[in-house]
């Protein structure tokens, strides 16, 4: 794979780095993306799966869905594209990982400064006491899972319709703000207020490099579109950039 030489240096050269993913870093360890020809939103309709009033007007349904997911997610690993941007991390002064995927395969390539902007799918949330927990047991025994208070738990995920978690937005905010590069892999950009980081990260004169299998809305601004699977791309170009 060829890499433009200024782009290299430029990664080289960079101190604050964001890097944004989507779905599509998962896809090659085999978990579906939203859109496209086999995206989940294809199949199922995101209004009666993931709206906190598809959640209470059926909390059953929707937790068969989040548990099918969750298993489909349990059988798969981290792939090269994770693997990588876990590796980035130690490489600048200053890194954050935003991501939009609630899979968790980011921490289990060993990435850790990452805000998960879309919550995880491992957790749980009380819908009284609005705490949070880890839920290991998969597939969970009885849908849907009850809190020890009695009330429903419902999957610690972002639905349409709900904001982000303050601090996370807070701290994605000032990294984009503050970034020498950020870098998009496998998001559509149709989804936001994620759409508007690199637009955000441009207009403070960050350079915009887009990792995907196709143009999306991001390419239109991107300084540098890189087209291909991201677990072919990322480790390719990362090599490039800690060769000596
Ligand atoms: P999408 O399904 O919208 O987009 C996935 C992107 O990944 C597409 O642009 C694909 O071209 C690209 N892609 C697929 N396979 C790839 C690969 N191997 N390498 C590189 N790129 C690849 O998913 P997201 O952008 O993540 O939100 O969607 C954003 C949000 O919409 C999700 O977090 C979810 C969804 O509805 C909520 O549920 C709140």
């Amino acid at each position: 794979m060829d890499f433009d030489v200024e782009l290299i240096e430029k990664l080289r050269q960079a101190s604050k780095v964001v890097v944004v993913t989507g779905s599509g870093i998962s896809a090659e360890s085999g978990i579906p993306t939203f859109r496209g020809e086999d995206g989940l939103w294809k199949k199922y309709r995101a209004e009666e799966l993931a709206t906190p009033q598809a959640f209470f007007a059926n909390p059953e349904l929707v937790w068969e869905w989040y548990d099918w997911r969750r298993q489909l997610i349990g059988k798969a690993g981290p792939n090269p594209g994770h693997q990588i941007i876990a590796s980035m991390e130690d490489y600048y002064d200053d890194f954050l990982l935003i991501t939009q995927n609630v899979d968790g395969l980011h921490g289990k390539a060993g990435s850790h400064n990452m805000v998960e902007i879309h919550g995880n799918i491992w957790k749980v949330k009380c819908t009284e006491e609005n705490t949070e927990k880890f839920l290991d047991e998969n597939p969970i025994g009885q849908l849907p899972p009850k809190c020890e208070c009695g009330a429903l738990l419902r999957p610690a995920v972002v639905w349409f319709g709900e904001s982000l978690p303050v601090d996370g937005l807070v701290r994605a905010d000032k990294a984009i703000k503050e970034c020498d590069i950020l870098i998009t892999v496998g998001t559509s950009g149709y989804v936001y207020p994620v759409a508007s980081f690199p637009m955000i990260a441009q207009a403070s004169r960050a350079l915009v490099i887009e990792i995907n299998l196709e143009k999306t809305p991001i390419s239109q601004i991107a300084d540098y579109t890189l087209l291909g699977k991201s677990g072919d791309v990322l480790p390719a170009l990362w090599h490039k950039v800690i060769q000596k």
